[in-house]
């Protein structure tokens, strides 16, 4: 369903555009349709970058994105406007992604106006179908996003987001401004929705239990780069690169401050985990590890392991 080659978006900041920021730098994955990959590590490692990448609101520095076949890079604007629909993005915040003055009924309705032609009543019948399927009542269809709590502002966000049929959602953070509870509802609902539709899904998450819940495959992401990816049980369970252990287990990283090294700049040809790895090797400064398959389907960017 996607296929992303040696991806890369540079930003570069500063008066002189001097410095650069390598958000994502040098990222390749495959998406089986229907299937979820989990996208995980600190802020600022650019899961949003790739995020924003795949579904081309962003334009890589180099690299390709392959969506169903069709290279995303080549498209011309129109085009690119037609296959919108099929690739939806889900932020954090659902009060930022509602329209506080539009009742919830016309922000469902919205994109169906946009992008598809539907009579009157044909449209209050799609309105009502998809409030259903994202669980809430026609009670709440006359109301504003203000009178409805987070976790139902974050279902009509879903419901806008289905109301096109999309193919693969990149959802970012969808449940960290909800309650815990609130936020088991709602990874229920998307995991009935997902196999309803059959949906792709890249999901975005700092919190490894709510993507242990959520993936099929894992991605661990440390400045800018893939460190580790694999089936979720593999990655989470039997992790193999050092950042990967660190972020499974909590307790270890508050006593060897693994993840709180400083950011000093890497050797350019380096690799990017070397001033904070413990099993670091002096070649590790000099040249950039590959990815390497430890088991079939679990590949690790580190050839020491
Ligand atoms: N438009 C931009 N211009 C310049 N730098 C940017 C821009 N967008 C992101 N960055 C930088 O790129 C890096 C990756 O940012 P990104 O938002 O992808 O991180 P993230 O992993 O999503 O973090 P978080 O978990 O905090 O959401 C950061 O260093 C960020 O400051
Ligand atoms: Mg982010």
């Amino acid at each position: 369903m996607i296929e992303v080659k040696d991806l890369r978006k540079h930003f570069s900041s500063g008066i002189l555009k001097k410095h650069s920021t390598k958000a994502v730098d040098g990222i390749s994955f495959l998406m089986e349709r229907g299937e979820t990959l989990g996208l995980v590590g600190e802020s600022g490692c650019g899961k949003t970058t790739i995020g924003r990448l795949l579904l081309r609101l962003l334009e890589p520095t180099s690299g390709k994105v392959i969506f169903d076949g069709i290279d995303l890079q080549q498209l011309k604007k129109a085009e690119l406007r037609r296959l919108r629909p099929r690739m939806q993005m889900i932020f954090q915040d659902p009060d930022a992604s509602l329209n506080p003055r539009m009742t919830i009924a016309d922000s469902i309705a919205e994109p169906l106006k946009l992008w598809r032609k539907m009579g009157k009543s044909e449209l209050k019948e799609r309105v009502s179908e998809l409030l259903e399927m994202v669980g809430l009542n026609p009670e709440h269809l006359n109301r504003y996003p203000y009178q409805l709590s987070g976790g139902q502002n974050q279902r009509v966000v879903f419901a806008r987001v289905l109301a096109l049929n999309p193919d693969f959602i990149v959802a970012d953070e969808p449940t960290s401004s909800l309650d815990v509870s609130v936020q088991a509802q709602i990874l229920n609902m998307m995991q009935e929705l997902k196999k309803e539709f059959n949906l792709t899904v890249l999901f975005i998450s700092h919190d490894l239990e709510v993507v242990r819940h959520i993936s099929d495959r894992i991605a661990v992401m440390y400045r800018g780069k893939i460190v580790e990816m694999g089936n979720t049980k593999d990655v989470l369970g039997y992790g193999k690169h050092p950042y990967t252990n660190a972020l499974v287990s909590p307790v270890v990283i508050e006593e060897d401050a693994l993840l709180q090294g400083d950011m000093k700049p890497v050797n350019a040809f380096g690799c990017v985990f070397y001033p904070r790895c413990p099993f670091a090797a002096e070649s590790c400064s000099k040249r950039e590890p590959e990815m390497v398959e430890v088991e079939k389907g679990h590949w690790v960017l580190c050839d020491k392991i």
